[in-house]
C-alpha cells in the first residue's frame, strides 16, 4: 500500500502497537498502511456510509488482513465503546464536523487516548473545540500533495483548559516547526489575512484589530 503525503504524515503520527480506529476510513487506506508495515495489528475502520465501508472491505481483502482490521458503520465515534481504540485517526473532513466528534464523544476525554485530526476546513475553530475541551496539541505537522498543504494535529486529553489567544487559534503549534512546509503555511496564513486587511483598507473600512493581527503574522511572510 502507497500511501500519499498526507496520509503517510498522519501514519507517521500513529503510536506502536496500540489498538487504531480510523473514522471516516474510505478505502481504509491508513489500516492497511499500517498493519502491513507491522505498525499496528489491530484495527477498526469506521464510516458513515456503506459505499465507503465497502471501498474499505475490498482493500482489507485483498490485502488479507480481515482478521486484524474490523469495518464499521458509525457516525464519528458514536459506535465505539469506551477504552476500545487508544489511536484515532480522522482525516479528510471538516473542521466542524471533526469539532462535533470530540464534543459528544466523552470517552475521549482519556489520557491514553491519542487523537490525529486532519481537518479539510476550519482549523482555528477546531483548535478552539480541543483547547476549551481539555486536551492539547503538542505537535502539528504540514503535508504537501499537488501544491495543497494540509495540517494535522496530534492531541491528547490533559484535562485543563488551555489559555489561548487569538493568533494560536491561527498558527497553532506551527511557528515551533523548523520545516519548510510549515514556513509555507504559516505564509500562507499571512498572505490570507493580509488581502483581507487590504480589501477592507479599500473599503475605508475599520481594521485596526487585523491590522494588528497581520502585524503579528508578517513575521512569517516569505
Ligand atoms: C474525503 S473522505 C476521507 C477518506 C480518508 N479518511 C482520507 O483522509 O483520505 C471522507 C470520508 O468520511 C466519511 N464521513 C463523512 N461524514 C462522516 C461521519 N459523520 N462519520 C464517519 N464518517 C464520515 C465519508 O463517508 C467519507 O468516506
Amino acid at each position: 500500500m502507497k500511501l500519499d503525503s498526507r496520509l503517510m504524515a498522519i501514519a507517521n503520527l500513529v503510536r506502536k502497537d496500540k489498538v487504531f480506529a480510523d473514522i471516516g476510513t474510505d478505502h481504509a487506506y491508513l489500516p492497511v498502511y499500517l498493519v502491513e508495515k507491522g505498525i499496528i495489528n489491530k484495527a477498526i475502520a469506521a464510516d458513515l456510509r456503506i459505499g465507503p465501508l465497502e471501498n474499505a472491505k475490498d482493500a482489507v481483502v485483498s490485502y488479507g488482513f480481515t482478521e486484524q482490521i474490523q469495518l464499521r458503520l458509525s457516525d464519528g465515534l458514536d459506535n465505539f465503546k469506551e477504552n476500545e481504540v487508544e489511536e484515532i485517526a480522522v482525516a479528510g473532513m471538516g473542521g466542524l464536523l471533526i469539532s462535533q466528534f470530540i464534543e459528544r464523544t466523552n470517552w475521549i476525554k482519556n489520557e491514553d487516548v491519542h487523537l490525529i485530526l486532519q481537518p479539510m476546513t476550519h482549523v482555528e475553530e477546531l483548535r478552539k473545540t480541543l483547547f476549551d475541551n481539555g486536551f492539547v496539541i503538542d505537535e502539528e505537522v504540514v503535508a504537501e500533495d499537488d501544491d495543497k498543504l494540509y495540517i494535522i494535529l496530534s492531541v491528547y486529553y490533559y484535562n485543563d483548559a488551555t489559555a489561548y489567544t487569538e493568533l494560536d487559534l491561527i498558527v497553532g503549534k506551527l511557528p515551533q516547526n523548523e520545516d519548510n512546509l510549515s514556513k509555507k503555511y504559516l505564509s500562507r496564513i499571512y498572505e490570507k489575512f493580509n488581502k483581507k486587511l487590504v480589501a477592507l483598507k479599500n473599503a475605508e473600512k475599520e481594521c485596526s484589530e487585523l491590522e494588528k493581527l497581520v502585524g503579528e503574522l508578517k513575521q512569517w511572510q516569505q
